[in-house]
C-alpha cells in the first residue's frame, strides 16, 4: 500500500476477526517500530507482545475505554525507560506499527491503561518503567458498525473526522491566516 494511502486510510479498528495473524507479520510489524526514529536515537522504547488470551483478557479491565483488548488477536505495550522526550519517541514508534500492520491489512486502536491499574504487576515490568499505551491489533471484523465499549463512536469521541486545515495552519505567523495550501474537510 501507498504510504499516503495508508496513513489516510488507517483507523482505530476495535472490534476483530477470530483469526490470528502470522507471526511473520507480527515481526514485521514490531521491526516497523524499531526503526522509528528517536530523540539523539536513544531508542527508550521496550515492547511486550500479548497473545495469551487470559492476558489480553485481564488487561482490557485496566483501562477504562480498553475492553476491545479482549479480542484482540495480540497487543504491543510499548514501555519506556526515564529519557527526555519519551512519550513523543513512544508516539513514533507506535504511529510505525499501526501503518505498518495496516499496511498487512491487520487493524489497530491504541489503548490506554491506567499507571496504577496492576499492568506492571502482571507483566514484571520493573518500577522504573513507564507503560506508555498498549495496542490491540486484529484482522477487522466486516460489516460492523463500529463501536467504543460498544457505543456508537459519536458519544465518546471529540470527533469523528479531522479538524478542518484552515482552523490549524498558520502561515509564517501565529497571526497568519492566510490560505496556505487546500486541506480536505472531514
Ligand atoms: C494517546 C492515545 C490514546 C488512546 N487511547 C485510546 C483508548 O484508551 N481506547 C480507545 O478505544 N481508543 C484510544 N485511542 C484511539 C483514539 O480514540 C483515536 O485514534 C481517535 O479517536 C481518532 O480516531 P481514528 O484513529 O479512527 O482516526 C487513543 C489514541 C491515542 C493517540
Amino acid at each position: 500500500m501507498d504510504i499516503y494511502a495508508a496513513l489516510k486510510t488507517v483507523r482505530s479498528v476495535r472490534q476483530y476477526r477470530d483469526e490470528p495473524v502470522d507471526d511473520a507479520i507480527i515481526n514485521r510489524i514490531i521491526e516497523a517500530g524499531r526503526w522509528a526514529g528517536s530523540a539523539k536515537n536513544t531508542q527508550p522504547w521496550q515492547y511486550i507482545l500479548v497473545k495469551r488470551r487470559e492476558t489480553l483478557a485481564q488487561l482490557s479491565t485496566y483501562g477504562g475505554y480498553a475492553s476491545h483488548l479482549r479480542n484482540a488477536a495480540f497487543a504491543i505495550l510499548v514501555i519506556t525507560e526515564e529519557a527526555a522526550r519519551a512519550e513523543f519517541d513512544a508516539g513514533r514508534t507506535i504511529q510505525n506499527m499501526l501503518l505498518a500492520a495496516w499496511a498487512d491489512g491487520v487493524g489497530s486502536c491504541v489503548v490506554s491503561l491506567g499507571q496504577d491499574s496492576g499492568v506492571k504487576p502482571l507483566l514484571g515490568i520493573p518500577d522504573q518503567y513507564k507503560v506508555q499505551q498498549a495496542v490491540a491489533f486484529g484482522y477487522p471484523a466486516p460489516n460492523v458498525v463500529p463501536t467504543v465499549e460498544g457505543k456508537p463512536l459519536k458519544e465518546v469521541l471529540a470527533a469523528l473526522g479531522r479538524k478542518p486545515l484552515n482552523e490549524l495552519l498558520h502561515t509564517e505567523t501565529w497571526q497568519g491566516r492566510a490560505p496556505g495550501p487546500a486541506g480536505e474537510q472531514g
